[in-house]
């Protein structure tokens, strides 16, 4: 286990994309853990922050060991600003927009964001007088056309989206800091993982959200585009925390994080409505406006490297997680129904 002190002061962590699913649940394990947390969030017209608000209304933890900075990926000067305050020995950098489909309609925009973003981060890194690691959220997705199955640390990128291709360009960028600056930077590649906290317009937490509404007789069809793509799906929990694990290794580096299991989207429909017991059939219908111009090829993760050399291993199974998904649910709506 690593040490929380560092000479006997207690470690402190910055977290871009704290509100989003990764974020909260790695702002947990590390207030856990003992750090110091520091988050940035932007400025949105609901200040309601769901996933966080359980801390934020903590006495006890919010402003006392958890803080949360107004900030944007384009506004160097406050990102600046927040680091040189927080002056953290970790930045998780997850922040940025996440939705593989919506970045061929905002390519521009989820470029800025996920390239030209974490390339300021890594100047201001860069400009610091104290070490810091950082950890890059990459993706499986700078594989998409890909050359083969299971991907390692090894296979060339070939994204096939805008979104892939703006993160292995901050990926190629947090490999040549770490080589040409001696900034410790690791690129966590990791593949599709989900929870309850998953954002609703992905489709694992779409299919769970309304697998549940079915139930309760709330809705009737649930409405999906291509159910044939595979993914290596695991559960965020178990990622955040190989997150952690990169950053206390000795030596920075590029880990695959994944389960190394390929499901379809089919087998994710059938595990739901399974939990539910109700039979898919009746209710399932296809919407090809739904389908992206182009799907990545067989995105499957060998997760050897991260096994061998960290000791990590996922915990949770694909089954569980789809349990867990349509029971969260369904307990959400029914406190929303009372
Ligand atoms: P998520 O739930 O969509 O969260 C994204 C976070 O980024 C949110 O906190 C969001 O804030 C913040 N954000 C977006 N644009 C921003 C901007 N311009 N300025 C400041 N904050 C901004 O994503 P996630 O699933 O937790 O994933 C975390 C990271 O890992 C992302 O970079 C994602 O691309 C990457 N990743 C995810 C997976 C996966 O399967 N989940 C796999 C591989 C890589 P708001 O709450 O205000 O929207
Ligand atoms: N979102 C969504 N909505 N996807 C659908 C739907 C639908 O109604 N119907 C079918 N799908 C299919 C998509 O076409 C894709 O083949 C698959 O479901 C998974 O889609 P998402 O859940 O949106 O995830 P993703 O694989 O595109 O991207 C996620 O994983 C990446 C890692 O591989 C995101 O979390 C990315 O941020 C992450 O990098």
């Amino acid at each position: 286990m690593a040490e929380t002190t560092v000479n006997g002061s207690e470690r402190v962590a910055l977290i871009t994309g704290v509100t989003g699913q990764d974020g909260s649940y790695l702002c947990e394990l590390l207030l856990k853990k003992g750090y110091k947390v520091h988050g940035i969030v932007r400025r949105t017209s609901n200040v309601q922050r769901l996933r966080l608000e359980h801390l934020r209304t903590m006495p006890e933890v919010y402003g006392k060991s958890f803080f949360l900075h107004y900030g944007d990926l384009s506004d160097a000067t406050t990102l600046r600003r927040i680091i040189h305050l927080a002056r953290p020995d970790e930045i998780y950098h997850l922040a940025g927009q996440s939705h593989v489909g919506l970045s061929f309609e905002i390519p521009e925009s989820t470029c800025e964001e996920i390239a030209m973003a974490t390339l300021r981060l890594l100047e201001i890194c860069r400009d610091q007088p104290h070490p810091i690691h950082f950890y890059h959220a990459s993706t499986s997705e700078i594989f998409g056309f890909v050359k083969e199955s299971p991907q390692t640390e090894e296979t060339p990128f070939r994204p096939s989206s805008p979104y892939g291709c703006a993160k292995a360009f901050a990926t190629d960028m947090g490999r040549v800091y770490r080589a040409g600056y001696n900034l410790f930077v690791c690129n966590g590649i990791l593949y599709n993982h989900e929870s309850p906290r998953r954002g609703e317009n992905f489709v694992t937490r779409k299919i769970s959200r309304q697998v549940a509404r079915i139930k309760l007789g709330m809705a009737d069809k649930l409405t999906l585009g291509n159910v044939h793509g595979r993914r290596d799906w695991g559960h965020a929990q178990d990622y955040v925390e190989a997150m952690w694990l990169m950053l206390q290794h000795p030596t920075p580096d590029d880990y695959i994080v994944a389960t190394g299991k390929s499901h379809s989207v089919m087998d994710f429909v059938e595990a739901a409505f399974a939990v539910v017991g109700l039979p898919w059939e009746k209710h399932l219908e296809f919407d090809r406006s739904i389908e992206r111009p182009i799907e990545p090829a067989r995105l499957l993760g060998d997760a050897g490297k991260i096994e061998r050399v960290i000791g990590w291993k996922p915990k949770r199974t694909f089954e569980m997680l789809a349990t867990e998904m349509v029971e969260a649910d369904l307990a959400d709506l029914a406190d929303l129904r009372s």
